[in-house]
């Protein structure tokens, strides 16, 4: 490897950022990059960043302040900000940060390698970006319509050693196939549909064929992503595909892949036959990410979200009438303009009520350009976000712990993923400074491993390394609100290479959780 290839990437944000990083990335192999975890010394480092919150994009600034230092030591490292906030403020990135070299938004990330080489080259600055600076952008290479940007996905590398070798939030016997680009949604305090652009649905067949190959390359689990997942729908020569059949079709068409999930789904417009769909194909894992946002229906309506919490509660019923053993997780935000004491009650009324298997809870952060910052004050102070945040959090951390302690002595399927982070710290401590580890209170957490229930729980439990990529039977033998902690059972032959472990494994029937 030669050190002027050397390529540090970062990702930021949502599953749609960690995909993009990841075909980056691939689409990077071919120019002779390989990946360095020290973003001081790599030739090139790209920041893939997210906009969705202000707390997202001060991070961003914290690395670019940490490039600056060791500018003079690097004079020829090339530096990118890929992804939303590229898109958002490409002005502002420039004008604060002088050093980016290269602005690329995530409809035009195809256009990644050309830019690359054409710093390289010219050492002048090369920007893609497709929303409001376009006019202002010193192009360097023709702009590129959506048949390109499916090229970008379409032109996935399959090769093992892509896949494997990059950072991942997942393990590498998992993978994200993307559905749907974009959003037409405008909640009003979301910044996606700016970012991203309108929705555009990828042609069913070529999801068919990804989603196949991965699985003939081992790949156990594949997440299927979409910003309002189940608005899919692609008119096509062989008629309409809508979201139920396109499920049905991964499904079906390929039988060797042991778990399909998918996120984010939109609580409008969920059909019963997208439910019945995952109720009557075993491997469709039991899980929705259903985000609620509010439990009041003044804020739902000041935020654009287009429906009510009645209809929301009742779609939460029907999916449990459906498929009573579904796990669903969701989003609040606290602190949305307006937000009333009566609001925020109603918030944890309805936290209350939808039992979540898991919550992500979000104090409301004004995005420029979005209709809540034109039109909306952001009126709560600081400290009631806070209060509230916390006050959800705990809410929901007692749902978490009964949600939990109903699946003590159960055996659950798990996707072992890798390492836990204690395992990890452990071993990190006994090479850095020769500690030796205690085994007598908690056993030996070199050996402690995590993985994920169908249902998206958390389980860390002892096992042998070689387990990484199995799906295995661990029995749930104590709890806190955020992990289940367990003992292994009957094994599914270990994964030694991804490939070996699809051929391995028997098709499953019937969720466990
Ligand atoms: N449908 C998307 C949502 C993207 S944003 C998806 O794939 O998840 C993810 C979550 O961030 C939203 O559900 C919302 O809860 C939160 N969020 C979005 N904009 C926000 C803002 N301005 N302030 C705080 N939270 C926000
Ligand atoms: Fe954002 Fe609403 Fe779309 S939260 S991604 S505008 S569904």
């Amino acid at each position: 490897m030669s050190d002027t290839q050397s390529l540090y990437l970062e990702t930021l944000g949502c599953q749609m950022n960690a995909l993009d990083s990841e075909l980056a990335f691939g689409s990077l192999t071919g120019e002779g990059y390989r990946l360095t975890d020290d973003m001081t010394t790599a030739s090139l480092v790209i920041l893939n960043t997210c906009s969705v919150r202000q707390h997202a994009e001060n991070k961003v600034y914290s690395r670019l302040g940490q490039l600056k230092h060791t500018r003079r030591q690097h004079p020829d490292r090339i530096v990118a900000v890929i992804g939303c906030m590229a898109e958002r403020d490409g002005d502002g990135l420039l004008d604060k940060a002088p050093l980016v070299d290269i602005l690329c938004g995530p409809s035009e990330l195809h256009r990644l390698p050309a830019l690359v080489r054409s710093v390289r080259d010219s050492r002048s600055r090369a920007i893609a970006l497709s929303g409001r600076l376009r006019e202002r952008s010193t192009d360097t290479v023709p702009t590129a319509g959506h048949d390109d940007l499916e090229a970008l996905d379409s032109g996935r590398s399959f090769a093992m050693e892509t896949h494997v070798s990059m950072p991942r939030s997942l393990g590498r016997h998992q993978a994200y196939v993307r559905i749907t680009r974009g959003c037409n949604k405008y909640c009003t305090f979301c910044v996606v549909p700016y970012t991203r652009g309108p929705e555009v649905h990828r042609p069913p067949d070529r999801i068919v064929e990804e989603v196949g190959r991965l699985a003939g390359n081992g790949v156990i689990e594949v997440t299927l992503l979409g910003q309002t997942i189940n608005h899919y729908c692609h008119e096509g020569p062989d008629g309409r595909t809508d979201f139920a059949r396109l499920l049905r079709r991964v499904h079906d068409e390929v039988p060797e892949l042991p778990r399909l999930r998918f996120v984010t789904s939109f609580p409008r417009d969920f059909t019963d036959e997208a439910l019945v769909a995952m109720a009557e194909s075993p491997r469709i894992c039991r899980y929705l990410h259903i985000p609620a946002q509010s439990g009041s229906n003044t804020q739902l309506r000041r935020m654009n979200r287009g429906y009510t919490v009645e209809q929301y509660t009742a779609l939460l019923d029907r999916a449990r009438s459906f498929m009573p053993d579904i796990s669903i997780a969701g989003d609040m935000i606290v602190g949305f303009s307006g937000e009333t004491e009566d609001d925020f009650r109603q918030s944890c009324e309805l936290l209350r009520r939808a039992r979540y298997k898991n919550c992500f809870i979000f104090k409301y952060s004004p995005r420029p350009g979005t209709a809540a910052d034109d039109r909306l004050p952001d009126d709560v102070p600081d400290e009631v976000k806070r209060r509230r945040n916390n006050d959800l959090l705990a809410i929901q951390a007692e749902i978490n712990q009964a949600n939990h302690r109903a699946l003590l002595g159960r055996t659950l399927e798990v996707l072992v993923e890798g390492p836990s982070k204690s395992a990890i710290k452990a071993q990190e401590s006994e090479q850095s400074r020769g500690e030796e580890i205690d085994t007598s209170r908690n056993g030996d957490l070199r050996n402690q491993l995590v993985g994920r229930t169908r249902g998206d729980q958390i389980v860390v439990f002892e096992g042998s390394r070689e387990l990484v990529g199995a799906l295995v039977q661990v029995e749930v033998t104590a709890l806190t609100p955020y992990t289940l902690h367990g003992r292994l059972g009957e094994t599914v032959k270990p994964a030694t290479t991804p490939a070996e472990s699809s051929l391995a494994l028997p098709v499953l029937g019937g969720s466990l959780q």
